[in-house]
């Protein structure tokens, strides 16, 4: 059993919010684009979107946001909404199971809502047949009842924005896709935006941290914020009860340590994966049903959860052939490269 899991029940590195968590995150979501630390390309583009649409009195077209869990997809259709001066309504694909689900939210909107679907790529085929006269001419048409007695109702509603959120845009239909104006992407953040957004924190949960304790967070939270403010708050924990008055990079490294999230954020499952790569199968290629299978993981969370992360850290590729431990990965680990791998990623002709 992975440590973390003996003394919290979950993943620590997990990008998935956590209900509670995310209640105590909603004083740390920022309210305005200005305040929003990171996405900087993203963020110039949204805020044309939105003053233009707020120039011409219309909402903004419908919006959707593509990225790894936790990275801030909702947060951005909170601020959307808060600066469009609009309510929100908010839901995910798997929650709207039946066509009266989705009309009930469609029809309780107000002119200029925003309504935020989160892994809206869950939504069913029927829901989401609702979905497009409602995106294309704020139109709800539903049929009512079975067989002969079936009847189709007509209703104009209000406008509004439909905001999504989804992990990849090749999990939506062509048709759904293409009914969103607006297609942005979020992608990892850099160490020194996560410091910036663990300095935010810290000031809003009044917690003291130094320079370098907020970087060795920073280092450690894989490129997202929603493990930073777990990180943060776990940390601060262990500094309290410790005794230390500020988090310094003695007290993060040392609390960071013992919950197992070593220097570059990863934890057991993907130091399992990559030894699993590295000492059982010469660093690969390794199909990735095989992999699963070795890991004892599913092979969808492998590839949504642990894989883009290691991908993106240069610890992992992904080959026609399978998956691939690099050279980086077994210097991580202290393992001695072997020719034929180094070859291959090119370090020798
Ligand atoms: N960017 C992404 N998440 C953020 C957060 N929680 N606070 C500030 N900026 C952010």
């Amino acid at each position: 059993m992975d440590f973390e899991e003996n003394i919290t029940g979950r993943r620590l590195v997990s990008a998935a919010g956590v209900a509670d968590e995310l209640g105590a995150d909603v004083d740390l979501r920022p309210r305005k684009l200005k305040d929003y630390i990171g996405q900087e390309q993203l963020k110039r583009s949204l805020s044309v979107f939105i003053r233009a649409a707020r120039n011409r009195g219309e909402p903004l077209d419908h919006t959707l946001f593509h990225g790894f869990p936790g990275l801030g997809k909702t947060t951005l259709a909170y601020i959307i909404a808060n600066e469009m001066g609009a309510g929100i309504k908010v839901t995910s694909g798997p929650v709207i199971e039946r066509p009266g689900d989705l009309a009930a939210i469609l029809t309780s909107l107000q002119g200029g809502d925003v309504l935020f679907i989160d892994e809206i790529h869950r939504l069913n085929h029927v829901v989401e047949e609702i979905l497009y006269p409602a995106m294309e001419d704020y139109q709800l048409d539903l049929v009512i009842g079975q067989g002969p007695g079936a009847r189709s109702v007509k209703m104009d509603l209000p406008r509004f924005t439909l905001v999504g959120a989804t992990t990849r845009t090749g999990l939506l239909t062509p048709p759904l896709r293409d009914r969103f104006g607006v297609i942005l992407r979020l992608d990892f953040y850099s160490a020194e935006e996560l410091v910036a957004i663990i300095k935010r924190s810290a000031r809003l949960m009044d917690i003291a941290i130094d320079e370098e304790g907020a970087l060795e967070l920073g280092r450690r939270s894989r490129g997202t914020p929603r493990i930073a403010n777990r990180l943060l708050r776990r940390v601060r924990d262990f500094s309290e009860v410790g005794g230390h008055p500020k988090i310094n990079k003695q007290v993060a490294d040392e609390a960071l340590n013992i919950l197992a999230v070593d220097r570059y954020g990863l934890d057991e499952m993907d130091r399992r994966i990559l030894l699993t790569l590295i000492d059982k199968f010469q660093g690969g290629p390794i199909g990735i049903d095989n992999l699963a299978t070795v890991v004892c993981e599913e092979k969808n969370t492998l590839e949504d959860v642990y894989e883009p992360f290691l991908i993106q850290s240069g610890f992992l590729v992904r080959t026609p052939r399978g998956r691939m431990a690099t050279v980086a990965a077994y210097e991580h680990f202290g393992r001695t490269v072997h020719p034929g791998l180094a070859r291959q990623q090119g370090l020798f002709e």
